[in-house]
């Protein structure tokens, strides 16, 4: 009885402690006052018992991300369930107080791993994105082709490699969880980066992906001219490979060059936690017998902010004097907020830019240390021949600085044997691609005119985006998925022309194309023609790029900052007659940036 008094009094205690004036006359009655507070506790035990929930289904996406945040979803979960228990238990003014401070306390948190970052987090006060998956809940599917009844067309689905007698080429990448130097990463075949793939030009390339990921996932073949059913796109191209599923990726390698594959669904997160490799296709004409020939992907170590190149940060490589040496650099560090390129410097030798993004430069010049900017995405080529004495260095790779006060780390890459030669990275000039080699024909940068124009202005701006108040990084002001494609038909030539607005450096990235450089600032090449897939934009800068519409389907047109691509920066270059049948969403689960 007395226990009963209690509750009641609790209950209406807090009915008056919410402040809900108009409901103050049923208070006069104790009768009436049961049963709406028996409403409210249990309308607050369910949302209670509701966010538990959402905790406990997001903690094995924690644990694998980092344990100490699964075992804080797991006791804020248990927190959750005794106090929704409680409210209907024993509810009492001091238990709702409670409950309404943890939860401020809770959200408090959220706000600050989403600003200035958490101290006990994988990479202490690194603010985490705020990804699409923060609002998954809130966006609809979206399908960036639909198929348009009464039309003729075809799914992307159909566009896959049509049977040939190339020689076949066969790969495994069984994507997993794994550790490396003692943090969580996932992996392809157990190492980050993932093998490196070597084939010859016109080997038919067959790659079996294997999930055993707890999440899906899929396999980009960045800056390869493949055909679109086999980009890996998850909801563009294909769904995203489920766990326990495999999918088969075959296609020709029809240009030689430096590539690189990783994965394409919740990319920002994937690559960062180490879904990245090298893949290289070596010229038809066989290597001399003295070349040595090595990639390089230079990354961010998962978990953390350290830099490496092929998972070191101090790599050696065999060289003698006299060999000629081909370095395929490779950038895919996770940039900060800011997109800054990494800048290599190879000291000890002079040497050649010989390729831009896997495309050979025309007749280039002996250069000494210059810093060469490669945005997220882009490769160079240098090659040199060893000195009679000392070694050759591969310097001035650093990782992101935490603060603008803090050192970043470094790597280097060390070449032969022998003296290491000193250079003092920031005093060196920066590399000018618009300026070097000789001119040569390019049908593309040289034709008279464009059968499509499109300007594309990089911005930013605080709204609204899948349903909540962010950050967005825009095209033409607006963030994606609303960004309107680009139509083009087979066998146009287009022109992209864009301009920098921001304080940022964007690499603007194309699939399944190659841009053919135009101008720099309103300025034509006065060097070698510059084939890219992507172009890296600084801040204020304007670049006019082309492409020719030759690889029928539905292409990603976005920004290689992850992070940017993910806060709206991407749209898709879309064929005539062309649709897909897979859509984005929380449905499909399917979340290409
Ligand atoms: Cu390196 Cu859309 O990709
Ligand atoms: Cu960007």
């Amino acid at each position: 009885m007395t226990t009963t008094g209690v509750e009641r009094e609790g209950a209406g205690e807090l009915d008056r402690g919410l402040g809900t004036d108009v409901d103050a006359p049923h208070f006069q009655s104790r009768h009436g006052t049961k049963p709406r507070s028996a409403a409210r506790s249990y309308s607050a035990a369910l949302l209670t018992l509701g966010a538990a929930a959402i905790h406990f289904a997001a903690t094995p996406d924690h644990v694998s991300e980092y344990l100490p945040y699964g075992i804080f979803f797991i006791l804020l979960g248990a927190a959750q369930v005794a106090l929704g228990v409680s409210l209907v238990v024993v509810p009492s003014r001091r238990l709702y107080s409670a409950a309404l401070l943890g939860t401020l306390a809770v959200i408090g948190l959220w706000v600050m791993s989403r600003t200035i970052g958490l101290p006990i987090a994988p990479v202490p006060w690194r603010p985490e994105t705020i990804a699409f998956p923060d609002f998954a809940a809130t966006l609809l599917e979206y399908n960036a082709a639909p198929f348009v009844a009464g039309q003729t067309s075809h799914s992307v689905a159909d566009l896959a490699a049509i049977a040939g007698t190339e020689t076949i080429e066969s790969f495994t990448l069984t994507a997993g969880v794994t550790m490396t130097r003692g943090l969580q990463a996932w992996a392809y075949n157990g190492t980050v980066p993932g093998p490196e793939l070597r084939v010859r030009q016109g080997d038919r390339v067959r790659v079996t992906l294997v999930n055993h990921l707890p999440a899906a996932t899929s396999i980009h073949w960045h800056g390869m001219r493949v055909p679109d059913a086999m980009d890996g796109v998850a909801g563009i191209t294909q769904d995203a490979v489920k766990p326990g599923g495999t999918f088969a990726y075959e296609f020709v390698a029809s240009d030689a060059g430096t590539y690189w594959y990783h994965s394409h669904q919740d990319t920002s997160h994937q690559i960062a936690r180490g879904l990245i490799g090298s893949i290289v296709v070596e010229s038809k004409e066989a290597p001399a017998a003295n070349v040595r020939d090595y990639s390089l992907l230079v990354h961010t170590q998962p978990g953390s902010d350290a830099i490496a190149v092929n998972g070191t940060d101090s790599l050696h490589l065999r060289a003698a004097p006299g060999d000629t040496v081909r370095l395929r650099i490779t950038n895919a560090v996770v940039p900060g907020f800011d997109g800054a390129p990494i800048t290599p410097v190879l000291a000890g030798v002079p040497y050649l830019v010989a390729a831009l993004d896997g495309h050979d430069l025309n007749a280039p010049q002996r250069l000494g240390p210059e810093r060469i900017p490669l945005g997220m995405g882009q490769r160079a080529d240098i090659i040199f021949t060893m000195p009679n004495t000392g070694a050759v260095r591969l310097a001035g790779l650093k990782g992101t600085a935490l603060f603008p006060w803090s050192t970043p780390a470094t790597a280097s890459v060390t070449i032969g044997v022998g003296l290491l030669p000193s250079v003092n990275v920031s005093s060196l000039p920066s590399f000018d691609l618009t300026r070097y080699g000789l001119p040569a024909q390019d049908a593309v940068a040289d034709a008279p005119q464009y059968d499509v124009t499109r300007e594309i202005v990089l911005g930013g701006a605080p709204g609204f985006r899948n349903g909540s108040f962010d950050f967005s990084d825009t095209f033409d002001g607006m963030a994606s998925p609303y960004v309107p494609p680009i139509h083009v038909r087979e066998g146009q030539l287009v022109r992209l022309h864009i301009v920098n607005n921001s304080p940022k450096f964007h690499p603007i990235h194309i699939h399944g194309h190659v841009f053919s450089v135009l101008a720099k600032n309103g300025r034509r090449l006065t060097g070698a023609p510059i084939h890219l897939d992507a172009v890296l934009v600084a801040p204020g800068e304007t670049w006019d790029v082309a492409f020719k519409a030759d690889n029928p389907g539905i292409w990603m047109l976005h920004c290689h900052v992850l992070a940017h691509a993910s806060a709206g920066m991407n749209m898709t270059v879309n064929y005539e007659g062309i649709y897909t049948p897979y859509t984005m969403g929380t449905q499909s689960g399917n979340i290409p940036e």
